[in-house]
């Protein structure tokens, strides 16, 4: 059994990203750990709860810190909707979280079993950048932290130039990619160009019928509209599901790169980018494997898998 930390802000994909995690036979969830990002700490925890139910898991729900480290939080309720699943009407309140603080189960899971746990950050880093300031040999002790977040390309989603999860906490971003941890980017690069699923692909799924196959189509709905606002077309991209099945299995990687990357936290236009110093250029030493590449087909046949779950 591989032992899984998610950490997460459990927005619409984010949710999808969990049924993933929750569908895979030789994966334990030992806790999944709630962030401040695309919802409000509390609500993110509720919508994470709520999957938990769905699929009638015992994965432990930990709440941790309500803002990044630094700065105010930025949220994006224009994106993921007003409760992060889409504003569909789900019952997302009255579920109580487990009791320990994020950063502390954070750092009590990996101490247990060292080089055992696979983490994965489908938020914003400002929980493990915590456990990583209490702890830095944590560091050492974690197998793999597969990270949702930055841009490997330059295009950013939140900014021209930043990603989302980076630019909400990017002191907290450079705290975890200078930690010493071993890193394995996913950038939302690799969610649009490998993990963008067209109207047609998104009914598809939810034509399998089953009860998570409709919960993570429908949720999808704020997303749809946002997306089809800027490109003309109806489809969604799914940064922290490609993310998490990458984790999952990392063949789904096609081409992966070591590489130095920098974070930018100064108050310029490019707050929160991540420069990927794809030349070497910098004599900086690298600090992340960098998915440059993955497979669309493997990707989508390990969702419907998942979402084909009863
Ligand atoms: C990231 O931000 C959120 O919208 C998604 O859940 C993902 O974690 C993509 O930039
Ligand atoms: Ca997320």
């Amino acid at each position: 059994m591989r032992r899984f930390l998610i950490d997460t802000d459990t927005a619409s994909d984010d949710a999808i990203a969990l049924l993933l995690a929750f569908a895979a036979p030789d994966v334990r969830i030992e806790a999944i750990t709630m962030v401040a990002g695309n919802c409000r700490l509390d609500q993110a925890a509720q919508n994470a709860l709520y999957v938990r139910e769905l699929v009638g898991a015992e994965a432990p729900v930990h709440l941790g810190r309500d803002a990044p480290l630094l700065r105010p939080l930025v949220m994006a309720a224009d994106v993921h909707g007003h409760d992060g699943l889409g504003d569909i009407g789900l019952p997302l309140h009255g579920r109580t979280a487990d009791p320990g603080h994020a950063a502390d189960v954070i750092r009590t899971v990996i101490r247990r079993h060292p080089g055992e746990v696979t983490l994965v950050t489908l938020g914003p880093l400002t929980n493990v950048a915590l456990a990583l300031l209490r702890d830095p040999e944590l560091a050492g002790l974690v197998r793999e932290c597969v990270v949702m977040g930055g841009v490997s390309d330059g295009f950013g989603n939140i900014t021209p130039a930043a990603e989302f999860n980076i630019y909400v906490d990017p002191e907290a971003a450079k705290i975890v990619f200078g930690s010493g941890l071993k890193i394995t980017m996913v950038g939302w690069d690799i969610s649009r160009k490998y993990a963008l699923l067209s109207g047609a692909e998104l009914d598809a799924l939810k034509a399998i019928g089953t009860k998570r196959a409709r919960f993570a189509v429908d949720i999808l709905a704020a997303v749809r509209r946002y997306v089809s606002e800027r490109t003309g077309e109806d489809c969604a991209d799914l940064p922290d599901p490609i993310a998490m099945a990458i984790a999952l299995d990392p063949t789904i990687a096609t081409k992966v790169v070591r590489r130095a990357v920098i974070v930018d936290t100064s108050d310029g236009p490019s707050m929160g980018a991540t420069l990927v110093d794809h030349h070497a250029v910098t004599g900086r030493t690298a600090n992340a494997d960098v998915v440059v590449e993955a497979s669309r087909e493997k990707f989508i046949a390990r969702l419907r898998q998942a979402l084909a779950v009863a």
